[in-house]
């Protein structure tokens, strides 16, 4: 109610404004203005559009969130798991999420191959061409996520969980392991290698975020701290239940 009130005030204001600055830039009556966003940047009214009214909207579209990991790395073991699975299964309706499994590690070309290198040695490596192999083969997040984490959850070696964790979440994981050592995945690790070095600013450890496409150190430590607060408040929609629930 408040709300709406201000907005009208505001947008009688704004229309009076218009009519003695721009009345020829935007001759169209005040109440479509925020029909689209097109509209609205002609009429110079785009941020309170975005502010008042289409916070409402029901079609609003997710949020971009992208996780840049290793397998092997301790944070993202603690992260993964602890943070990002339990977060992503409440808000799954207004995230999009992208994993991107690669992190420090470093590639050169040897031939038509790609030659992976891992700070935490080549059973790392290992992990996250599991990881890209399983994200390419089963594509729907919500199927490959479950055994992800699994995979982040424990201690074994990447080849003994995904073994493991593929009897509790059904992956099909002979076709994975296959991908791991063909040309295929070996392409697929070099695209994990290209996203994570186009990144700017250049990620500087993992795991490491952006949201919208956008690091800050803002960001990244509300998503380690917050993620749920940091998640719902980027979403311009109706907000679900979840994110009323402390
Ligand atoms: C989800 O994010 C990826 C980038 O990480 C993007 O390419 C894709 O278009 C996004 N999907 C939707 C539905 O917004
Ligand atoms: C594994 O790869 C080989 C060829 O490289 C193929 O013939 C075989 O069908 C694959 N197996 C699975 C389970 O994808």
């Amino acid at each position: 109610m408040a709300v709406n009130m201000k907005f009208v005030i505001l947008l009688s204001t704004v229309a009076f404004l218009q009519v003695c600055v721009t009345a020829s830039a935007c001759n169209i009556p005040s109440r479509f203005w925020c029909d689209s966003k097109e509209i609205a940047l002609q009429c110079g009214v785009y941020e309170q559009c975005k502010k008042y009214q289409w916070t409402l909207r029901q079609d609003a579209t997710p949020v971009d969130f992208t996780l840049y990991y290793e397998s092997l790395c301790p944070d993202c073991k603690q992260f993964i798991p602890r943070i990002l699975y339990p977060t992503y299964l409440k808000l799954a309706s207004i995230t999009n999420l992208t994993l991107v499994p690669y992190g420090n590690a470093r590639e050169r070309q040897v031939g038509s191959r790609w030659e992976f290198t891992c700070q935490h040695g080549q059973e790392e490596c290992l992990g996250n061409i599991i990881a890209t192999c399983t994200i390419a083969i089963v594509k729907n997040i919500d199927v490959y996520f479950p055994f992800l984490n699994c995979m982040e959850a424990t201690n074994q070696q990447p080849r003994t969980a995904a073994e493991q964790c593929a009897t509790q979440f059904k992956v099909p994981l002979n076709e994975i392991l296959n991908c791991t050592t063909s040309d295929y995945g070996n392409q697929l690790e070099h695209q994990m290698a290209l996203k994570t070095d186009a990144l700017v600013p250049r990620h500087k450890y993992v795991p490491w975020v952006t949201l919208n496409g956008v690091h800050t150190e803002a960001i990244q430590y509300e998503a380690q701290y917050n993620l749920k607060k940091l998640l719902c408040d980027a979403y311009q929609g109706v907000k679900p239940p979840a994110c009323s629930s402390v």
